[in-house]
């Protein structure tokens, strides 16, 4: 069964209630059709429900069993508010402005993620990363004893012996611009988890770097070196090894010539590339020059799940993306 088919079926077996920010946009309204027809998730759209009914029409979605929370006229909006500027006072937010950042589609759909009125939130078909997160990051923050958010992409590489038959995810392509070693570390075992949690993976964590287990010397490749440490002593449960290089971590001989006796070299099924530079393009060659399916950014680490979409995505990837947020909602 294909990884998205199961991740749906997961999703199903639990619904969970997603709050989708960009309601008034039309691939957002043509995936509702798909998420609810298929049980996916329960949905609130936000968004004006005069446009958001209106555009539906035309396009033909019935919104039976559809929330709208419009935040210019919702119940909620004082509540939300006043949370918001609670949580934000310190930062030198005041109530006036806390109103007027939370009638802000994202922030008063985070809000609705945050008190528990929805699971998890999804949007971006609009809006830019940063738009996104930011106020997840601000408002909902991490879980318990993770330090970072970050985020992963799921690669479903075609005729591949690497990884778990072409399967691999790669880590973090999107958020952290320049993790240090504490934070690649986190990055390093929110990833495993996610590979166990949506893929059923036993995980293998290579910390890439230029070198392999001090071929070379350079303080970037110490950065490697740390946070392997740091991540082996958090979690002595996983397997995580670096510094490797990627034919190293990824091709069984290479891996017996530059490091024996690893359990991770040439077998390695999550990959940590070492800041968002090395991940992005590297996440890109393989989707490019190996056709590879990249499902993401999946965003890992956050106290209930937020996940971006790209802005040229279409209305199947916005269902898939509600799938992996139903299923990361689940716990
Ligand atoms: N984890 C947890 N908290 C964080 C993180 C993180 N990774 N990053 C920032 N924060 C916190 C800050 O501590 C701060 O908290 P506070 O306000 O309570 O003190 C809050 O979030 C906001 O921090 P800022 O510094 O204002 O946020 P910043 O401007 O750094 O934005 C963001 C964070 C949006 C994640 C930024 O790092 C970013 O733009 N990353 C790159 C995104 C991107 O462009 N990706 C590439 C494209 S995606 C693709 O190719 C598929």
């Amino acid at each position: 069964m294909k990884l998205m088919d199961q991740i749906w079926n997961m999703a199903r077996a639990n619904k969970k209630k997603i709050v989708l920010a960009e309601g008034e946009e039309e691939r957002t309204l043509k995936a509702c059709k798909k998420i609810i027809g298929n049980g996916i998730a329960n949905i609130v759209l936000v968004g004006n429900e005069n446009t958001i009914r209106e555009k539906a029409s035309k396009l033909g979605v019935n919104l039976d069993g559809i929330e709208i929370a419009d935040p210019q006229t919702s119940n909620k909006l004082q509540t939300y508010v006043n949370e918001f500027y609670e949580l934000r006072k310190k930062k030198g937010i005041t109530l006036e402005k806390a109103d007027k950042i939370v009638r802000d589609p994202i922030y008063f759909a985070t809000m609705m993620v945050k008190l528990g009125d929805a699971d998890g939130l999804v949007s971006g078909a609009v809006h830019t990363t940063g738009d996104l997160l930011r106020p997840g990051l601000q408002i909902v923050k991490t879980a318990p004893g993770v330090p970072i958010v970050s985020s992963v992409f799921i690669m479903g590489v075609p005729n591949c012996k690497y990884g778990d038959n072409g399967l691999l995810l790669f880590a973090d392509c999107a958020v952290n611009p320049c993790p240090d070693e504490n934070q690649l570390a986190s990055i390093a075992v929110s990833t495993a988890e996610t590979a166990k949690k949506l893929c059923g993976m036993d995980p293998k964590v290579a910390m890439l770097s230029f070198s392999t287990k001090g071929s070379a010397k350079h303080d970037l490749v110490d950065k490697v070196v740390n946070a392997t440490k740091i991540a082996q002593k958090a979690r002595p449960d996983l397997k995580i090894d670096g510094e490797l290089q990627l034919d190293a971590a990824i091709v069984r001989d290479v891996a017996n010539l530059k490091a024996p006796g690893s359990d991770v070299a040439g077998k390695a099924n999550v990959l940590v590339f070492p800041d968002i530079q090395a991940g992005n393009i590297g996440y890109k060659l393989v989707q490019r020059f190996a056709k590879a399916e990249a499902i993401g950014p999946i965003t890992q680490g956050f106290a209930k799940p937020i996940n971006d979409l790209s802005r040229g995505c279409s209305f199947e990837d916005i269902v898939n993306v509600v799938a992996v947020t139903a299923v990361q909602a689940q716990g």
